[in-house]
Formats: C-alpha cells, sequence, structure tokens
C-alpha cells in the first residue's frame, strides 16, 4: 500500500479525488492544495500563506478558525455527534431556527434544514409546488428561473438555474419550467457601483410568461437578489420590487435564493432585507456557518408554512404532511456552528461593519478600471466581479490564467466564472486588505493580458 502523504503532509496520488467543477488534468498537473487556515489567509504544505479573497467559496464570513465557532463544534462534537431530525431532535436545531427566523425580515418564521445550498434550492422548489397542492391549486407546478441564475446542481436547481454549461449535459431536466431574462445589460450598465438605475422593466417579463403559460399553471419564481456565481450581478433599482407585485397580483410564490447574499455578503443580513422586498421562501447556506460544517435550508413565510402543515385544520395525530428532508438536516455539529457563527457577526457587527466598509470597497475595485484591460467591473456589499477581455480564440483562459497566477506567483485565492475573476473576501478583512487584493488583481489581470 502506497503511503499517503509525503513529509510535508502533500498527498502523493491525486488521481481518486475527482474534483468538482474543476479541470482535474490541469489541477494535478500543478495542484493548489491548501493545509491550514487562520483569519484572512491559508496556508500550503510548504509555509506559503495565501490571502483568501473568496471566503474560500462565498462561505467563511467570520474568517477563518474563528476560536468561538472552533469551540462550538468541538463542544458539540463530544457532546452529542448525531441526532435524527425525522421524528427526533434536539434542542440546537430549535435554537438555530429561532436565530436565523430572527434575522429574517417580515413573517419569514420557519425554518426548513439541508446540508447544501443545493439541496436548499430543491427545498424551496418543492415546498412550492406542495404548497400549491395542499392550497386547492394542483396545476400550480411550474418553476420560473432567470437566464444566468445559478441554484446549485440537483436536477431541480439546474432546471430553473440559467447557466448553459451547468445544463447541457444533463437531458432535458425538469419538465415545466421557463426563465426570465437576466438583467445583465453591459451598454446600458457597464462601470456601475451597486444596483443600476437601468433594468427594473426587465422583471415585466413575468408579465408575458403569465400570459404564455397562464398563472393557473405557475407556482413559483426564484431568483437569486444579487446573482453572485453568475458574475456578481447586483439587481436593477426596483427590479426585485416589481417581480414581488407581479407575484402578488397572480399569486405566484417569490423565492429568493440566498445562499450567497445570506449572513451580511450585501451589508445586511440577508438581501431581501437590503432590498426591502420579502419573498415567499429564502434559501440560504454556506455563511449561515460560516463555511465550517455543511448547512443549508429554506426560511418559509408563515402562509406557507401553515398551508403545507395544515394549521388550523383537523388531522390525525400520525398525519405527515411533508414528505421531503434529509438524514442531516439539522445535524447538531451544524447547528451548534450556526449559532457560534451568528453569534460572531452580532458580536463582531460585520453585517453593519460591512455596510460600513462597501463605499471604501467599491472605490478601491473600480480604481482598475483604468489600470487594466476589463469590460466591466461590478460591486456589491463585500463581492466585486471583473470582467477581463477574452483572449483571442480562448474564451475563459483569461480568468483561468488570472486565477492560477494568483495562487501560485501571488499568493491569492479568489473565485471565477469564465473569464469573470470575483473578490468576495471574508467580512472581517482589513481595509489594507482590500487594498492589497485590489493590486493584486491589478498585477495578475495585467499580466495575463501580457
Ligand atoms: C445562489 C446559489 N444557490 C445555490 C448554490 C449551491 O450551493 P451548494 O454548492 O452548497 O450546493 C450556490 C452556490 O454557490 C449559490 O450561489
Amino acid at each position: 500500500m502506497s503511503v499517503a502523504h509525503d513529509s510535508q503532509g502533500n498527498p502523493n496520488d491525486l488521481g481518486p479525488f475527482w474534483m468538482p467543477f474543476t479541470p482535474n488534468r490541469s489541477f494535478k498537473e500543478a495542484p493548489r492544495i491548501v493545509s491550514k487556515a487562520e483569519g484572512m489567509y491559508y496556508y500550503t504544505t510548504d509555509g506559503r500563506k495565501i490571502l483568501d479573497a473568496a471566503a474560500g467559496l462565498w462561505c467563511c464570513n467570520a474568517g477563518h478558525g474563528h476560536p468561538a465557532i472552533v469551540k462550538a463544534i468541538q463542544a458539540q462534537a463530544a457532546e452529542m455527534d448525531f441526532t435524527p431530525s425525522f421524528q427526533f431532535s434536539h434542542p440546537k436545531a430549535f435554537e438555530a431556527a429561532a436565530r436565523i427566523a430572527a434575522l429574517a425580515p417580515g413573517d419569514l418564521d420557519h425554518v426548513f434544514f439541508a446540508n447544501s445550498g443545493s439541496e436548499a434550492a430543491d427545498t424551496a422548489l418543492k415546498i412550492a409546488i406542495a404548497y400549491h397542492r395542499y392550497n386547492g391549486e394542483g396545476s400550480r407546478t411550474r418553476l420560473i428561473g432567470r437566464v444566468n441564475g445559478y441554484h446549485g446542481v440537483g436536477f431541480g436547481g439546474i432546471s430553473v438555474g440559467g447557466m448553459s454549461g451547468n445544463r447541457k449535459l444533463y437531458g432535458p431536466l425538469l419538465s415545466g419550467t421557463d426563465h426570465l431574462p437576466g438583467t445583465y445589460n453591459r451598454t446600458e450598465q457597464a462601470f456601475t457601483k451597486g444596483e443600476p438605475t437601468w433594468g427594473a422593466h426587465l422583471a415585466d417579463e413575468l408579465e408575458e410568461l403569465v400570459k404564455l403559460h397562464d398563472a393557473s399553471t405557475i407556482a413559483a419564481v426564484i431568483v437569486e437578489p444579487m446573482a453572485g456565481s453568475g458574475g456578481v450581478v447586483p439587481p436593477p433599482q426596483g427590479y426585485l420590487q416589481r417581480l414581488r407585485e407581479i407575484c402578488d397580483r397572480h399569486g405566484i410564490l417569490l423565492i429568493f435564493d440566498e445562499v450567497i447574499c445570506g449572513f451580511g455578503r450585501l451589508g445586511a443580513a440577508f438581501g431581501a432585507e437590503r432590498y426591502g422586498v420579502v419573498p415567499d421562501l429564502l434559501t440560504f447556506a454556506k455563511g449561515v456557518t460560516s463555511g465550517t460544517v455543511p448547512m443549508g435550508g429554506v426560511i418559509a413565510r408563515k402562509h406557507v408554512h401553515d398551508v403545507v402543515e395544515g394549521e388550523g385544520q383537523d388531522r390525525a395525530p400520525h398525519e405527515m404532511r411533508l414528505y421531503h428532508g434529509y438524514t442531516y438536516s439539522a445535524h447538531p455539529l451544524a447547528c451548534a456552528a450556526a449559532i457560534a457563527a451568528m453569534n460572531v457577526y452580532r458580536d463582531e457587527g460585520l453585517f453593519e461593519r460591512t455596510k460600513k466598509i462597501e463605499p471604501l470597497f467599491a472605490d478601491a475595485v473600480m480604481s482598475l478600471k483604468d489600470k487594466t484591460p476589463v469590460d466591466d467591473i461590478r460591486t456589491v456589499g463585500l463581492a466585486a466581479a471583473f470582467d477581463v477581455r477574452p483572449l483571442k480564440d480562448a474564451p475563459g483562459k483569461g480568468g483561468y490564467d488570472v486565477m492560477a497566477h494568483l495562487f501560485h506567483d501571488l499568493d491569492m485565492m479568489i473565485r471565477l466564472s469564465g473569464d469573470t475573476v470575483v473578490l468576495s473576501p471574508p467580512l472581517v478583512t482589513s481595509e489594507d486588505e482590500i487594498g492589497i487584493m485590489v493590486d493584486k488583481m491589478a498585477k495578475a489581470i495585467n499580466h495575463v493580458a501580457g
């Protein structure tokens, strides 16, 4: 049997791990492996210190290895490893749910736990369809997503998702879906800080879909308030309000997928709060535990929960209403981590701080407009995307090369989506680190452009 690691802790055999969303062959030729993390930094096995400008993968909002979160997870692992959530539970599940619901606006009062953003999205879609069925409108099964939207990788999520690469390999997907147009328009919006003024009218396309399909067939519309994976696309001013109004007019549920927007990224607990729009269902994941233990979930408004659970109706005590859930829903380690992370967010005022430093961050990233070959920069909250001018005949290579150069030569981790490279640092980032991030990004883009 081969030895698993060399003396520095580097794995000897990179073959067996089939990596997700990664060109496996090129990764394994020049791996990017980190083995330790603290605060704003990762460390490689040979001791290089890597600035984390991506919060891992939009998750580690409290920074890495926060002592309060580590302690809570360790204590929970020692106290109780696992409890089923089907028919049984444990105290921290209720505490975590109450804390999450308290952060959400309006009567988003009930929390259904899953383990990832993908599961959260599929859960929300299923709850929406079940809601209409229990409400006596079983014909409402159609699900509307948006072009360029990302809702994870389950069949529900990719069916309403709008990124062709994630869909094209997988056949016909769910039947009965449709898509709103994306809200990005470079001519009208390029180099806008925050929400663009142009584009609210695109919400009216929902009226066209209602004309086409009839409201009686439509269950829900799902959108990310800010499209994160699609390249940091903030909603046009007034767009989400308009979607809300149209949904209300036609009895359609509105779902906000806040897997990225939630837990402070936009300078508020949720995008729903920033934009003053309360959806019927809201998904979360990632930042809920600051990325420490997998957790996702759906927050439902009271009317949705009450219809699905048959509140106020006579029911046999053993009658179950929502046939859905995961073995690891409300896992004790995840609940302990979520409560600890929410304590950190509150005690360190991280959402408010994000709101405060947003203008400084926006100015810093926009300064690259004239210093680098980029076709657009978008920024909102503590997130920014740079559209690197594509290399001739090699779409996607420029973004990939920027990411690789940053890691291998400039000691920084970022996220990319095609030729778009993204900064989304932990919310604990210092102002100095923001300056360093932007400088490194400029160097890398210029290096790749030659
Ligand atoms: C808006 C949104 N929904 C769903 C997901 C999927 O989350 P996960 O990768 O945890 O399944 C993501 C991941 O980035 C996301 O951004």
